[in-house]
């Protein structure tokens, strides 16, 4: 009898089919999240579980799922998995790193420079026919934004994708200045990058990119004192997790000038409205799509699939989070 394993979503096709050949899957078909009572139910039988980011697995799922060995995580973050409890068990929980380093980092710069060159009101005042309304063909003064080529790029989490942002910085000629718990000597020398304080990369930046994990030592680590540090010039885009800032400081530092503008792909808590913050128009708002293409989201599911028949063929998950 093939093992059984429950994925929360519909996973890309790919990851599914290759699980097929080793487990018993079964799919949640809807596009809502599954509601926390039927989780509970659904892990009763279940060896394995492929879970997203958006589930609360901790010991209450485990202790529902006597016979759960293995938990995958269809995304790098794994901040929704309690992996003490976890590891605890015996039970093993991987996650999906490298294979969206390059789309999440591509995200980045899709939010630094939209916000940048304000594409987002643009877009409206073209398609909304005011542009036509107006009857102005050009003008000197509408839209301006912030120059990219040259300026100073400052990215607090220095990992992976940390690192390919640094990659395409690179090209736009900037001074790339990093912060992270250790130092990296290699990437410093790779990407020109230069270690500093928080402080002083908030200080010196024209552009600051979160790329950290949530933890407990990044949870609200960009608060009131640390907008007011940044330039009244400078943008902060943030494909992280939301709660590594403070949004009520950060409503402020929009509404007041502290800084000149956000991307946000990631908020405090997920589906996320916020009417004040929503309004501003230095703001470009993305609903966590960071990882949102073809490659990266069928990359993940594979390497969900190769992870789970890594497991059941006795070795150690290529990406395993708990070793
Ligand atoms: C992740 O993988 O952690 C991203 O936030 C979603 O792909």
């Amino acid at each position: 009898m093939k093992p059984k394993v429950f994925i929360t979503r519909a996973i890309p096709e790919n990851g599914i089919e290759m699980l097929r050949e080793h487990f018993e899957v079964e799919v949640w078909p809807e596009e809502r999240e599954i509601p926390r009572e039927v989780l509970l139910e659904k892990v009763r039988d279940v060896d394995a579980l492929v879970t997203m980011l958006s589930e609360r697995i901790d010991a209450e799922v485990f202790d529902n799922a006597p016979r759960l060995r293995i938990v995958a995580n269809y995304a790098v973050g794994y901040d929704n998995i309690d992996i003490k409890e976890a590891t605890r068990r015996g039970i093993y929980v991987t996650n999906t790193p490298d294979v969206l380093t390059d789309a999440t980092a591509d995200f980045a710069w899709t939010l630094l420079l939209a916000t940048a060159r304000r594409l987002i009101e643009a877009d409206s005042f073209t398609r909304s026919g005011e542009w036509k309304r107006r009857g102005v063909a050009w003008h000197p003064r509408w839209f301006l934004g912030y120059d990219v080529y040259g300026k100073t790029i400052g990215i607090v989490g220095f990992g992976r994708i940390g690192q390919a942002v640094a990659r395409r910085a690179r090209g736009f000629g900037m001074r790339i200045l990093y912060n992270s718990r250790t130092r990296k000597p290699e990437a410093e020398k790779e990407l020109n990058a230069e270690f500093k304080s928080l402080n002083e990369l908030l200080r010196e930046s024209d552009f600051v990119v979160l790329a950290v994990p949530l933890t407990k030592e990044t949870y609200h680590m960009i608060g009131e004192r640390e907008l007011k540090l940044m330039k009244n010039t400078a943008i902060l885009v943030n494909i992280a997790r939301g709660k590594v800032v403070d949004t009520k400081a950060l409503i402020k530092a929009l509404k007041e000038g502290w800084i000149a503008g956000a991307g946000l792909d990631v908020y405090k808590e997920e589906p996320y409205y916020n009417e004040e913050l929503f309004s501003l128009k230095n703001v470009v708002l993305a609903p966590h799509i960071g990882s949102a293409t073809y490659g990266a989201r069928e990359g993940m599911a594979e390497l969900v699939a190769r992870n789970l028949i890594t497991f059941k063929n006795g070795e150690v998950p290529p990406t395993l989070v708990n070793k």
